[in-house]
């Protein structure tokens, strides 16, 4: 490889998931809780992902998308959870392997999906009942082209659950001082909501969750700190190093609310 892969990027997720996997399920399980680790990768434990997938009426005949899965934890903790059926998709092919592999183990392979795509572009047809987002909207630059493609999937009612990271885009001082800055893009509410409703999205349930996620970023720092030495014999101690600064920045930007988190449930106009 040329260089190290940006943090938070789909190559950095590539390297860190795989070579870390054991040292980072113990700093994670700790730092989550009991029952709340599931393999997500975010400041959500699991009753938050399991409240908002309620909140936007998932229910065992549900046809769901997990959009920006990741390694698959939240869509298989649904699948179980509440009978539904999931695709979950990721621009990251090892994300994606690492996913199936944990379906096929859990022997959730009939009811649960993962492919390889983009989420701007997604080959998918307009089938599914509710689309989740969760921790991933911050990566994506064009807010409006990402609704208009999740409208495009979903059935008309369908519902669309996302965490939102809400503030001013953070300016370059800060970009530099944050691990993978240049690739976290914040939207203010007063910007993001007329969008929505431009987009055809009717707001049903908005929820601001920065102190749960302020509490979760510190925590994780926290026991990324405690395991460093498994981590970093792993991934490395630049990697690893990296890894807490981001969550300690985190931490620092959620608990002075520079930036907010908001949990919402939309409706897609019939
Ligand atoms: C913070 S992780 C969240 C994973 C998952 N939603 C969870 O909660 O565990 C962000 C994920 O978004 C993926 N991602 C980023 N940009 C993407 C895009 N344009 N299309 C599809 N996946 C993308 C990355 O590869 C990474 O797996």
């Amino acid at each position: 490889m040329v260089g190290r892969p940006e943090h938070g990027s789909t190559e950095w997720y590539d390297a860190f998931r795989v070579q870390s996997m054991a040292a980072l399920r113990r700093a994670r399980d700790a730092a989550y809780g009991e029952g709340e680790h599931i393999g997500q990768e975010s400041f959500m434990r699991a009753g938050e992902i399991l409240a908002l997938a309620r909140a936007a009426d998932v229910t065992p005949g549900s046809l769901v998308l997990d959009l920006c899965c990741g390694t698959g934890g939240p869509a298989l903790y649904l699948a179980r959870k509440t009978g539904c059926r999931v695709v979950g998709v990721d621009l990251s092919a090892q994300g994606i392997r690492l996913a199936a592999s944990t379906a096929r183990a859990a022997g959730l392979t009939r009811r649960v999906h993962f492919l390889v795509a983009d989420g701007l572009r997604l080959p998918l047809a307009a089938a599914f009942d509710v689309v989740l987002l969760l921790e991933t909207f911050l990566a994506f630059e064009d807010k409006a082209a990402l609704l208009h493609e999740v409208a495009g999937v979903l059935c008309p009612g369908g519902r669309f659950a996302f965490t939102l990271e809400e503030g001013r885009p953070l300016s370059r001082e800060e970009r530099a001082r944050m691990p993978g800055g240049d690739g976290i893009w914040l939207v203010p509410e007063d910007e993001f909501l007329p969008l929505l409703r431009s987009s055809c999205f009717r707001v049903r349930q908005l929820e601001d969750c920065t102190a749960a996620h302020a509490d979760m970023a510190g925590r994780l720092a926290m026991m990324y700190a405690r395991h460093q030495r498994a981590i970093a014999a792993s991934v490395g101690a630049s990697l690893c190093d990296e890894t807490i600064a981001a969550d300690v920045r985190w931490a620092e930007l959620l608990h002075t609310r520079r930036v907010r988190k908001l949990a919402i449930v939309t409706e897609r106009a019939a």
